[in-house]
């Protein structure tokens, strides 16, 4: 059987003399003699050493970069500096070819691509350095959040993918259905009736787990979702998928202030995982953020490598203020006097990315939790504050990224969710199941909204969040 390079590598001289058979792909080929062998069990390849003359020539004219083979050999200790071990080839088999002419056509053949480029090749960009180190991190993130919180007492929580409710209330829906779109059945007032679609109803693809989480974390106390979520804005930004990943945590007899540590340790939890679990993918993308960074004008530069930004956010505690301080902040900045932000500063309006990135990069120089932003702006179900104007809602914002979490308390008494809805033109009879749990054994609860893909912008350094999901789906792109 097949032992994986990751295996080989970590257990250093402790194979030597032994023979053993590998398999996976030619990264690359050095003085014709050496191959490096790649199986994306890991970031390093596995120095291979096949002598000339112990082998056909057809054979060898097989051995290309991007070929799938499975060698057998003796694991021995390495001369060249670099690595411990490297296998000497007793026999090679050719699996899968790769034609020089097909490997030109891709993101295979051996140069620096732009990360544009490899987008268009999504089904190759695996096989990329780049792309093995963020896809590794991605698994890794993943289950350093399912650890958190079974660790922690949690119950992972699956809530539906589609789902009559709009709980963001921004209507940035997709519809699912299956109605003929050129002749669908009508209603007489001459609309479309979704009484005859397969649900009975109108539903959609949902945009948060949240109030299905709340529900069950009012009787299991703690719960988090962590699942698919759809939005269909508009937005073709750096920041912005149609199909993103969420973490959604919620848990009954939280505050705020609760609220706000839980999001805190458990984004540090994150990256101290990555530190300690994805060394060697880090360690890459760091050096490749450095060598980008060599490029570009002093200003435009990073003050700290990737690895130093994450270990800041393990080591600082995070900034909180609220919204009406960052208000204030924001109107006594240098660049609001002298008139260089694009949007105007004001209390009530929703903070744009270019105030976000000021209060955490250039005010504060950490991650920042902004608190009790004005009703208006934010989703019915956040709890109402005393002073009647503001809600107790928390964003947490992050350097490069902005907006990485939003969660809030909720409204938990039911005569002011009742006004909130009637606020927000909510019909009462779409949400009674929500509104019933405040009827019977109702308690204070609160809970956010990790963007998965953002947290992996974070700890990858990757500036586009089309790099961070292996198959982006974006306005007017669902390739692959
Ligand atoms: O702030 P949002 O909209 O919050 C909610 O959906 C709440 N129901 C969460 C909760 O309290 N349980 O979204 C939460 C996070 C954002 O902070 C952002 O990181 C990410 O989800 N996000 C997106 N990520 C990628 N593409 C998009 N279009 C995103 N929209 C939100
Ligand atoms: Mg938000």
């Amino acid at each position: 059987m097949a032992i994986s390079i990751k295996e080989l590598l970590n257990e250093g001289t402790a194979n030597i003399g032994a023979l053993v058979t590998v398999q996976g792909w030619i990264r690359a080929f050095r003085s014709n003699r050496f191959l490096q062998i790649n199986d994306g069990s890991c970031f390093g390849s596995l120095q291979a050493v096949v002598d000339f003359n112990d082998f056909p020539e057809e054979q060898l004219r097989l051995l290309t970069t991007a070929a799938a083979i499975r060698l057998e050999g003796k694991v021995v200790e390495s001369m060249g500096s670099g690595q411990a071990i490297e296998l000497m080839v007793s026999s090679i088999e050719v699996i899968g070819i790769a034609a020089a002419d097909e490997v030109q056509k891709t993101v295979m053949q051996p140069k620096r691509h732009s990360l544009e480029f490899l987008r268009e090749q999504a089904h190759f960009r695996f096989r990329t350095n780049t792309f093995g180190a963020v896809f590794r991190i991605r698994h890794s993130v993943a289950y350093a959040i399912h650890h958190y919180f079974h660790t922690n007492g949690f119950f992972y929580l699956n809530t539906p993918i589609i789902t009559g409710s709009d709980a963001e209330g921004a209507g940035e829906m997709f519809r699912v259905t299956t109605l003929d779109a050129k002749n669908p059945p009508l209603t007489d007032d001459g609309k479309v009736n979704f009484g005859a679609d397969f649900f009975g109803k109108s539903v959609n693809l949902t945009v948060s787990g949240q109030l299905e989480a709340e529900l069950a974390a009012l009787a299991l106390g703690k719960v988090y979702t962590f699942g698919p979520t759809f939005r269909a804005e508009n937005s073709n930004t750096s920041r912005h998928l149609a199909e993103f990943w969420m973490i959604e945590p919620e848990v009954a007899f939280n505050d705020l202030q609760a609220n706000m540590d839980l999001t805190e340790d458990f984004l540090k939890f994150i990256c101290r995982f990555v530190m300690e679990h994805c060394k060697d993918d880090l360690q890459f993308l760091n050096d490749r953020e450095a060598q980008e960074q060599a490029q570009k004008p002093q200003h435009e530069r990073h003050e700290l490598s990737l690895i130093e930004r994450i270990a800041f956010v393990i080591d600082n505690p995070f900034k909180r203020l609220t919204y009406t301080e960052a208000i204030e902040v924001l109107k006594n900045s240098a660049p609001y006097k002298k008139k260089k932000f694009q949007y105007d500063v004001s209390w009530g309006i929703d903070l744009q990315s270019e105030h976000e990135r000021y209060l955490v990069e250039k005010e504060f120089k950490c991650p920042v939790i902004l608190t009790d932003y004005p009703s208006e702006i934010k989703a019915f179900y956040m709890r109402s504050n005393d002073d009647g104007k503001t809600v107790a809602a928390m964003d947490v914002l992050f350097p490069g990224i902005g907006e990485i979490v939003g969660g809030s308390q909720r409204e938990e008494r039911l005569e002011v969710l009742q006004q909130k809805c009637a606020a927000f033109g909510i019909p009462e009879e779409e949400l009674w199941w929500y509104l019933d749990t405040r009827k019977i054994g109702s308690v204070p609860h609160a809970g956010f909204g990790l963007g998965l893909e953002r947290m992996i912008m974070f700890v990858t350094g990757m500036t586009n969040i089309r790099d961070v999901i292996p198959f982006p789906r974006t306005p007017l792109n669902a390739s692959f």
